[in-house]
């Protein structure tokens, strides 16, 4: 079987596969940098046109296994609390349309789970981010999902669990559905309130939209990062590859977590580890 990097990844434009060369050194500074200064890194490009049809070829087959979310729901994924003032931001509910594939269903042969499990790929997100050691995440439903929103398909503001998030775009939508993002909107010392009301409203002035199309491999730091996908529009789905790693290994979701996340299916026995 060849290497999964031959071919898919653009290796002259972004080289992970040579991590201690002088051209890897400076891609692991530049993207530090980015991810410092922007609070995201950005690689445009990072799969070839080819090897994003390939990739592309190997999710759409898998689409129709999706668990699919229509509702709506608040940024923070909690029930209302009415003791809270009307318009406090955790009380405003947004909709939320789309189908999610859990990582049991992407095969270990895939090129797309190849690719994420590939050791350059988490050295080179470990080197990035500054990590002591980084590890494909145990959690067989979590390690590595595809996203798809159709015409009409959002995803509404949230934060994400992870420290940090690492999504691979393998097919932009027709129009609109853009990434968007607000850097440390949040810190372990608190939430700006106020500022997340402007955002709801839209009139947050420091919304970042990258520049994102089919192949853009983005790292971000979306623990503490409000961030959302625009509604999509146009008859060619937007659909997105999201590799999860982890500072631990070993480390699972709750059964009831995952349930909500991937639907009903998930509840059986487990491997051993130690929960997220
Ligand atoms: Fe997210």
């Amino acid at each position: 079987m060849p290497d999964v990097l031959e071919g898919p990844v653009d290796l002259n434009r972004w080289p992970i596969d040579d991590l201690d060369g002088d051209a890897g050194r400076r891609m692991i500074e530049s993207c530090r940098a980015d991810l410092a200064s922007l609070g995201c890194c950005n690689l445009r490009g990072f799969l070839t046109d080819a090897g994003t049809a390939a990739l592309m070829a190997e999710a759409d087959a898998l689409l129709e296994h999706a668990y699919w979310k229509n509702g709506r729901r608040n940024a923070y994924f909690t029930e209302d609390d009415p003791s809270l003032p009307a318009d406090d931001p955790r009380r405003m509910s947004f909709p939320i349309v789309m189908g999610q594939v859990a990582g049991d269903l992407i095969p270990p042969a895939s090129r797309l789970r190849r690719l994420y499990e590939h050791p350059a790929k988490v050295e080179f997100t470990r080197r990035t981010l500054g990590l002591a050691a980084l590890y494909p995440r145990a959690d067989r439903f979590q390690d590595l999902n595809l996203i798809v929103l159709p015409d009409g398909g959002v995803q509404l503001w949230h934060y994400d669990q992870n420290h940090f998030s690492v999504t691979l775009l393998l097919q932009a939508a027709t129009q609109c559905g853009d990434f968007e993002f607000v850097p440390a909107l949040r810190s372990k010392h608190g939430e700006d309130l106020e500022a997340v009301r402007r955002l709801f409203r839209g009139k947050h002035p420091g919304v970042v939209r990258p520049e994102r199309e089919a192949g853009t491999l983005t790292l971000f730091r979306g623990e503490n990062a409000m961030h959302r996908v625009s509604p999509v529009c146009g008859d060619k789905a937007r659909v997105t590859a999201i590799l999860s790693y982890d500072e631990a290994p070993g480390l699972w979701a709750p059964d009831e977590v995952n349930a909500m996340i991937y639907g009903p299916r998930v509840r059986e026995p487990r491997a051993v580890g130690s929960p997220i």
